[in-house]
C-alpha cells in the first residue's frame, strides 16, 4: 500500500511525522507550494489544485490520500468526497475526536480564512460535543510565518497575540489548531497561553484514524518520497529547520494550470 499526504506546503509534515511512526507503508508527500497559501483561495481554485494533485498521487502509485490540510478538508472534501480519483481522508473527524478527548466546552479554533468561512469546524464541533461553544478565529499571518521558518520569536509572538486575544476574551478552555501549519507554532502558542488553555494538535488523532483504516499497510520501514510544485530547495531547508532532522531529496512536480 502507498499512501499520499497532501498539503499546500510544510503544514502536512505535522501529520507526516505522526503517520510514519504508526504505519510502515510507503508514503508520498506532496506540498502544492506553487499555490500557497490555500487559506486565501476560492473553493473553485482549491478544487482544481486538489484534483490535479490527486492525478499526481495516482501517477505515483498511491492507493489512498491523507488530506493533511484543514482548508481542503473543509472546503473541498465535503463536496466531492464520493467522486474522487482516489479515496481521501481529511482532518475534520480526527480533530473533533481530539477535542472530544480533552472535553473542552468553550472551544477556540485558529484556522485559515477559507476554513473559518466554511463554518465546518463550528458545525462539526457543536454537533460532536453537544453543549459546547465554538469560537473560530481566522489567522492569515501564521502560514507565511511557518513557511518562512519563523515559528518562534517576536514576529510569531506578535501575530499569535493578535489572534489569541479575541479567543481569550471569550474565556476559552481549549484551543484547536485548525491548520496543520500551526502545529509548528505549538510551543510559541503554549508559551503565550501559560498553561491556562489546553492546546489541541489534531495530527496524532488523524494519524491514528489513518492507521485504523490502513491496518494491512505493512511492510514496515518503507520511506517517503517528497514532492512540491515550486522551490524544492526552500521547502527542504525550512522543513529540516522546523522538524529538526534531515530530509531526503525533495523533487519538483509541476502542472499546466489549463490542464487542471
Ligand atoms: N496547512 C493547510 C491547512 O491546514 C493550508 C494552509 C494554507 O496554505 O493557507 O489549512
Amino acid at each position: 500500500m502507498i499512501i499520499g499526504i497532501y498539503d499546500s506546503g510544510l503544514g502536512g509534515l505535522s501529520v507526516w511525522r505522526e503517520l510514519r511512526q504508526r504505519i510502515g507503508a510507503q508514503l508520498v508527500y506532496f506540498g502544492d507550494t506553487a499555490h500557497l497559501p490555500y487559506g486565501d483561495k476560492s473553493p473553485g481554485q482549491l478544487l482544481e489544485y486538489f484534483r490535479a494533485s490527486l492525478a499526481f498521487f495516482q501517477s505515483r502509485g498511491c492507493h489512498t490520500v491523507v488530506v493533511a490540510c484543514n482548508t481542503t478538508s473543509s472546503v473541498v472534501l465535503p463536496r466531492v468526497q464520493h467522486e474522487l480519483l482516489l479515496p481521501a481522508m481529511g482532518m475534520i473527524e480526527g480533530a473533533v475526536e481530539a477535542v472530544a478527548a480533552v472535553g473542552g466546552q468553550r472551544i477556540g479554533v485558529l484556522a485559515t480564512k477559507a476554513t473559518a468561512a466554511s463554518g465546518v469546524y463550528q458545525r462539526a464541533l457543536e454537533e460532536g460535543l453537544p453543549g459546547s461553544q465554538v469560537f473560530v478565529e481566522p489567522a492569515p499571518r501564521l502560514v507565511p510565518l511557518v513557511e518562512a521558518g519563523l515559528v518562534a520569536g517576536p514576529e510569531a509572538e506578535d501575530a499569535l497575540k493578535q489572534y489569541l486575544a479575541p479567543l481569550l476574551s471569550q474565556g476559552i478552555d481549549s484551543l484547536l489548531l485548525g491548520c496543520t501549519h500551526y502545529s509548528f507554532l505549538a510551543a510559541s502558542i503554549q508559551k503565550l497561553l501559560d498553561g491556562k488553555v489546553q492546546v489541541i494538535d489534531p495530527a496524532p488523532a488523524v494519524a491514528r484514524k489513518v492507521e485504523a483504516a490502513c491496518s494491512k499497510a505493512a511492510p514496515a520501514g518503507a520511506g517517503t518520497e517528497f514532492w512540491v510544485s515550486a522551490q524544492p530547495e526552500k521547502f527542504k531547508a525550512t522543513a529540516e529547520l522546523i522538524l529538526g532532522e534531515e530530509l531526503p531529496l525533495v523533487q519538483l512536480h509541476t502542472w499546466r494550470e489549463e490542464n487542471c
